[in-house]
């Protein structure tokens, strides 16, 4: 079965289920700051899981593009991907788990609509439950109920794992913890247990048996299916609040269940990288299939991400786009390709997805020339690069002077026997990292490059706003971006209807009132973990420094009105901020808020 056909079938199995189907969003988030790349087929529909209605229902199908780089060492191995495609099923507060847990048995085990998989074949896990979740959540039974009734009717019997996970007998369902079946994106946000659907890929081999992670990490069982049963919101670190309506999200990565329909060991075997892997073959001087496999996976992604807008630079998804893509070179010099093969290869990507991500086609020219451009950049870096790391220059000199990748340095080390005096190495990067981390909050705290008075005190301002509002609106008001000018604040927000002029009024009037008590402005510097305790607000996904300053505003830090993790400046007292008023409230975007 062809995955252009399991990506048919899955949507018309949802379709003929009451599912509108709804196009790919892009892999650059249109309103979450939270992430550079879309990571997963939820993230675009965050504020229907919020409870915003969404204009095709409450039933939806799609084939999402994602990009995911935590695992990017990873990629070479069987299974592992940073760009990839993700079929997902949801409802908006319609069905639930007596419904998700059967259509997609049936969508794997039917042979006319569905996948025709062996459900002998199958593993399942559920939510074990968790104690400080949403005030206590219980061990997910109801899916194993539901599971059990759902193998019975194919006469299989479907026993439950014990505490010790371990997979023998007749077991097929393994309760596991939050680490494995508690899904949520980033830190906040809609949240909730899972279950995930494990194939047996080997099954000449006899049952599986032994300690289920085991089983996972040997390849023995792959994960092809997870449903979410989204039923809170974290708002913060341990706090969780129901949310409006109970929602399913559940994700299919197309490339492995290609695989596993086909019996395919891993997913470059695929058709989904049949002509690029043919490609690499060619231009290929060597077998060295990690190498082959890396080259056709970055290639894949940046031709995906540039497609998508994003262009190598040094910063933000630029540079993630960069380092794949600087990545990729190295490999086809692994592979002995010509210069400029990553071009070509680009080529054959752009024909074989084109059709269905006709971005793809429109934007070929710009695809293969920026690819060439990086290509040819890097190439002379690694030149200069080389030359000084022959002659022993500090890797971390070299990827501030030339921009030298880190990695790279860390690779040709490790190729040469040398070895890279790492606590030097990393202390640098991480002084490094924490000007850069400086940087970005100063640039995400809305371009406060100057200290002008004015800016200082609009910045003091917002963090008065953005309590107000969470005062008034309710805590899930999460900022979504905040630009400060000498002329007027602008703070974008989480929201997903008009304010009433009498929410306006409220905010205003808290503002004006911590404006008139005069309270103090004051900073902490708390090692992070602690700094997180204080219920600080913060911004979900980034990853902060050890030490990070909270500028607090109230007598203390316990009593205060408003703490945030933030770089300053800040006025010192409220009482000199002057009258504060809304001019404008408007959408900016899809469950985004905008007020000056
Ligand atoms: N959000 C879940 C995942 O990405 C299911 O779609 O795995």
């Amino acid at each position: 079965m062809t995955s252009e056909e399991i990506r048919q079938k899955f949507l018309a199995f949802f379709e003929k289920r009451g599912h509108k189907i709804i196009p790919s969003a892009s892999l650059v988030p249109a309103n979450d700051s939270s992430t550079l790349f879309t990571t997963a087929g939820m993230q675009p529909l965050v504020p229907y899981l919020m409870g915003q209605p969404h204009p095709q229902g409450t039933r939806l199908a799609d084939c999402q593009k994602c990009v995911r780089t935590a695992d990017i060492d990873d990629v070479g191995d069987n299974r592992h991907l940073t760009f990839f495609e993700m079929l997902g099923n949801w409802s908006f507060g319609d069905y639930f788990k007596k419904e998700s847990i059967p259509w997609s048995f049936d969508f794997l085990i039917s042979k006319e609509e569905g996948l025709g998989l062996d459900p002998n074949r199958f593993y399942m896990t559920v939510f074990v439950g968790d104690p400080p979740v949403g005030g206590g959540i219980p061990c997910d039974e109801e899916s194993i109920k539901i599971w059990q009734e759902v193998f019975a009717k194919y006469g299989i019997e479907a026993k439950v794992a014990g505490e010790d996970a371990v997979v023998k007998d007749n077991v097929r369902i393994i309760p596991l913890g939050k680490e494995d079946n508690f899904w949520i994106a980033g830190e906040t946000g809609p949240c909730g247990g899972d279950t995930e659907m494990f194939y047996d890929t080997d099954p000449a081999a006899g049952q599986p048996a032994g300690k289920f992670n085991d089983l996972v990490l040997s390849s023995r069982l792959i994960e092809i299916w997870n449903n979410v049963f989204m039923e809170f919101n974290k708002i913060a670190n341990g706090k969780y609040e129901p949310l409006v309506k109970k929602n399913v999200d559940t994700g299919m990565g197309l490339e492995r269940t290609t695989a596993v329909v086909n019996n395919h060991a891993t997913v470059f075997d695929t058709d989904l990288f049949e002509p690029i892997m043919a490609k690499i073959n060619e231009l290929s001087k060597n077998d060295d299939e990690r190498a082959k496999r890396i080259v056709a996976d970055h290639i894949r992604s940046a031709v995906f991400m540039i497609a998508d807008g994003v262009i190598p630079s040094n910063t933000d998804r630029g540079y993630i786009l960069r380092r794949i893509l600087r990545r990729a070179v190295r490999y086809t010099d692994v592979l002995g390709m010509a210069q400029d093969s990553l071009n070509q290869i680009a080529g054959v990507i752009i024909n074989k997805y084109g059709d269905i991500y006709t971005n793809l086609k429109d934007n070929s020219s710009i695809i293969k020339n920026e690819i060439s451009k990086e290509e040819k950049k890097f190439r002379e870096t690694l030149e200069k690069g080389l030359r000084e790391f022959e002659k022993g220059r500090d890797p971390f000199d070299l990827y501030q002077s030339f921009g030298f990748p880190i990695e790279l340095a860390e690779e040709l080390a490790k190729e040469r026997g040398i070895t890279i005096d790492r606590a030097k190495f990393e202390e640098a990067m991480k002084k490094h990292q924490e000007l850069s981390k400086a940087g970005a909050e100063q640039k995400f705290k809305g371009g406060l490059g100057g200290d002008s008075e004015k800016i200082v005190k609009y910045h003091t301002a917002t963090h008065l706003l953005q309590q107000a509002l969470a005062d008034v609106l309710g805590p899930s008001v999460a900022q979504k971006g905040s630009n400060i000018t000498g002329e007027r604040l602008r703070f974008d927000f989480a929201f997903d209807r008009k304010m009433t002029d009498e929410e306006k009024r409220k905010v205003e009037q808290i503002v004006n009132e911590k404006i008139g008590v005069n309270l103090p402005v004051n900073k902490v510097i708390l090692p992070r973990e602690e700094a997180e305790k204080t219920g600080a607000r913060h911004l979900f996904g980034e990853k902060y420094g050890d030490q990070v300053s909270i500028y607090f505003i109230g007598d203390s830090l316990d009593n205060a009105y408003s703490k945030e993790f933030c770089g300053g400046p800040h006025v010192a007292n409220t009482g000199v901020l002057g009258h504060f008023k809304i001019s404008k409230e408007e959408a900016v975007a899809a469950g985004v808020r905008r007020i000056k």
